[in-house]
């Protein structure tokens, strides 16, 4: 086939015409699929990110902004005594009213490209049950109908996704009958892609011959990604008017935690975030801080060791707020922010990116060779009149699967749902012998006092379980 006048015009005025270079070589399906792929680039946004990364050197380095930095000034730290948790108490309260009320929706993020993790398939597929092997996408989804249920009120789970991962994910949810929660309350929605540049020039990279390298927007690309598809109006027209967001590596998000939620009504906050205190201060986590009165996120990587240390007139940790990227935006916020195309910065990551040079050679590099371009969702705190931080617990609720092996992997995080649901069985008058695993359904328990509620006295189990109703 022909290239379109359209794209030979628009790939000399950019000066991108090598991405037609091996047009010849391509058969009719392959040129079709490049011409599309070319014609979706946001070329105007592109010269923007090359602008603003040939211009990086002049920003304010994170270690400047670290130097200002205190502890986040709007904070409701884990409870210390009997006021305290009768304040939470109220808050879980003023939380189950507001799901009740049918205004609230569940936003899980699951477009990225799980690249640490290696696994074929996208991440919320693998599987996690420590006995049943049941999916992350599974426990996720289980709690947003347990939480319905429980509400007596439908809750809308959106779902983010991206070119790598959306028809993957919506075949899986179709086969497994959208885990009870109904098709017409569940919508999946995609993110945009973005083309890789070469780092020593302004040229998209090729991934093959026919193919633009691109990758999904980041996770901060949720928001024009929701007012694309419609979303904005669908949660409008339900009544939504918060929006509960959660990852998918963390099976051990409290997906609509009612604490969260009633602090955030209870503050009138237009972003919430839940916090839990770093293992140490080196640790490999952003944090949330107060510069100049503002709530934000300092990336681990912009912290540098000596402030990492750096201790308040208390004698506390200043970074000690570990972001587990579990939030609650209000919806009307969210729309705001769509006014400016930029509000959301997009970060400059220098990434290896495997490619084929201009000689038609596949490159797969052993250093750094371009840049990926990434909004950030914990960007919108600079723009929240009030954010509110909350202090989680970590072992319950931040057990992430982020790497293959070691720290934040499939054991570890696997251990963890299988130690939360020994301990709620010890609570309720159980026992689980050593060497023996329960894994609990959150249809069946969302919590130890509904174990309280189910277990029969003196429970004690001989071998592996799946409890579940
Ligand atoms: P991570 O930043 O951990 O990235 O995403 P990742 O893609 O899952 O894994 P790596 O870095 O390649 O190993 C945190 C959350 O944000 C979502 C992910 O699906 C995950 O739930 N995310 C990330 C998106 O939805 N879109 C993106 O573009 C990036």
């Amino acid at each position: 086939m022909q290239l379109s006048e359209e794209t030979t015009k628009s790939l000399a005025e950019n000066q991108q015409e090598h991405l037609v270079q091996f047009w010849d070589e391509l058969d009719e399906q392959e040129q079709s699929r490049l011409q599309k792929q070319i014609a979706e680039i946001d070329f105007a946004l592109l010269k923007k990110l090359i602008t603003k990364r040939d211009q990086a050197a002049t920003e304010e380095s994170g270690a400047d902004k670290a130097k200002k930095a205190t502890s986040p000034e709007q904070l409701v730290r884990l409870p210390q005594d009997e006021d305290q948790i009768e304040e939470r108490k109220k808050a879980a309260q003023v939380g189950n009213a507001l799901l009740a009320s049918g205004k609230v929706g569940a936003i899980l993020v699951a477009g990225g490209q799980g690249s640490r993790l290696g696994f074929d398939n996208p991440k919320g597929m693998y599987p996690i049950g420590p006995v049943s092997q049941r999916t992350l996408f599974e426990i996720l989804a289980e709690q947003v109908l347990a939480r319905s249920q429980r509400a007596g009120v439908v809750i809308p789970y959106f779902i983010m996704t991206s070119e790598a991962t959306h028809s993957s994910t919506e075949k899986f949810f179709e086969e497994h009958e959208y885990f009870g929660l109904g098709q017409e309350n569940i919508f999946f929605f995609q993110q945009s892609s973005l083309p890789a540049i070469d780092d020593s020039s302004h040229q998209i990279l090729l991934a093959e011959k026919g193919k633009v390298a691109t990758s999904p927007d980041g996770h901060g690309g949720m928001l024009n990604a929701l007012n694309k598809h419609g979303m904005l109006d669908v949660m409008r027209e339900r009544g939504i008017e918060h929006l509960f967001y959660h990852q998918v590596d963390n099976p051990t998000a409290i997906v609509c935690d009612p604490v969260l939620l009633g602090l955030h009504q209870q503050y009138g906050s237009d972003l919430t975030t839940k916090v839990v205190a770093k293992a140490t201060p080196e640790e490999k986590m952003g944090v949330l801080v107060s510069i100049n009165a503002k709530t934000e996120i300092i990336e681990y990587s912009d912290l540098p060791g000596e402030e990492a240390h750096r201790k308040d007139e208390h004698g506390q940790y200043v970074f000690w707020a570990g972001n587990t990227a579990i939030h609650v935006f209000r919806r009307e916020f969210m729309e705001s922010l769509l006014e400016d195309e930029l509000s959301l910065p997009f970060h400059i990551a220098h990434k290896k990116i495997p490619h084929v040079d201009s000689a038609g050679i596949s490159i797969d590099p052993d250093q750094p060779n371009g840049n990926k371009f990434e909004q950030f969702i914990f960007d919108a705190l600079l723009h929240a009149k009030v954010a509110l931080v909350v202090e989680g617990d970590r072992q319950r609720e931040f057990n992430p699967v982020k790497n293959a092996s070691g720290s934040d992997s499939p054991e570890t995080s696997k251990a963890a749902l299988a130690r939360i649901a020994k301990e709620w069985v010890t609570t309720a008058g159980g026992e689980v012998p050593k060497n023996i695993k329960v894994e609990i359904s959150p249809l069946l328990a969302l919590d130890e006092n509904d174990m309280k509620e189910i277990l029969p006295d003196g429970t004690v189990f001989q071998k592996d379980a799946v409890l579940k109703n």
